[in-house]
């Protein structure tokens, strides 16, 4: 299982302090073992149920954000950081984990993804802030994970959040226009 979540995840080697490593790829490897969806699905699947055959899979997407995440926390601090100190490694452990929950809130039925109950239940900043506790995972990453979505407008975000958040939105609102 470590080892399905390092191929799928090459960015883990981003995150400098080995114990944050260690607990995101944990995250990752828990959200696996419960899951109706094997590593290789995410490969397969879109990243969203949103956009009606959406061409972009789940891992072309999440990794994107985090490239996206990474990137754009380097230029704030280039230009910004005397004002805006941001934790690069809080910034990359909450981008590869924001949808970790993801797992629990598809199921697949014929060969496609669906929505499980669980999913409509809980939505994927839920389970993933469980998830992400479970494996000991410090509170300013499941910060990121509870307010990168539309939940997380109703929390004042820290700056990391504030990244990871519009990562994320960049790359999925365009895709709306595809309907
Ligand atoms: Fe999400």
């Amino acid at each position: 299982m470590h080892e399905a979540v390092h191929q799928l995840w090459p960015e883990l080697d981003w995150i400098s302090n080995p114990d944050l490593r260690e607990k995101t790829a944990k995250t990752w490897e828990r959200a696996l073992a419960l899951s109706p969806l094997k590593a290789d699905d995410l490969n397969q699947i879109p990243f969203t149920l949103l956009v009606p055959d959406c061409p972009t899979t789940f891992m072309e997407h999440k990794r994107c954000v985090v490239h996206i995440a990474r990137k754009a926390a380097e230029s704030m601090t280039e230009f910004m950081g005397n004002a805006l100190p941001i934790n690069k490694d809080t910034v990359i452990a909450g981008a590869i984990l924001a949808d970790v929950g993801k797992l629990l809130e598809y199921e697949k039925v014929d060969g496609k993804a669906k929505q499980s109950k669980r999913g409509e239940m809980l939505r994927h900043p839920f389970t993933g802030v469980a998830l992400a506790m479970l494996c000991g995972v410090p509170d300013d990453v499941c910060h990121i994970i509870a307010a990168h979505a539309g939940e997380g407008d109703m929390v004042k975000r820290t700056t990391e959040a504030y990244i990871v958040h519009h990562a994320d939105f960049m790359a999925f609102l365009p895709f709306k226009n595809l309907k």
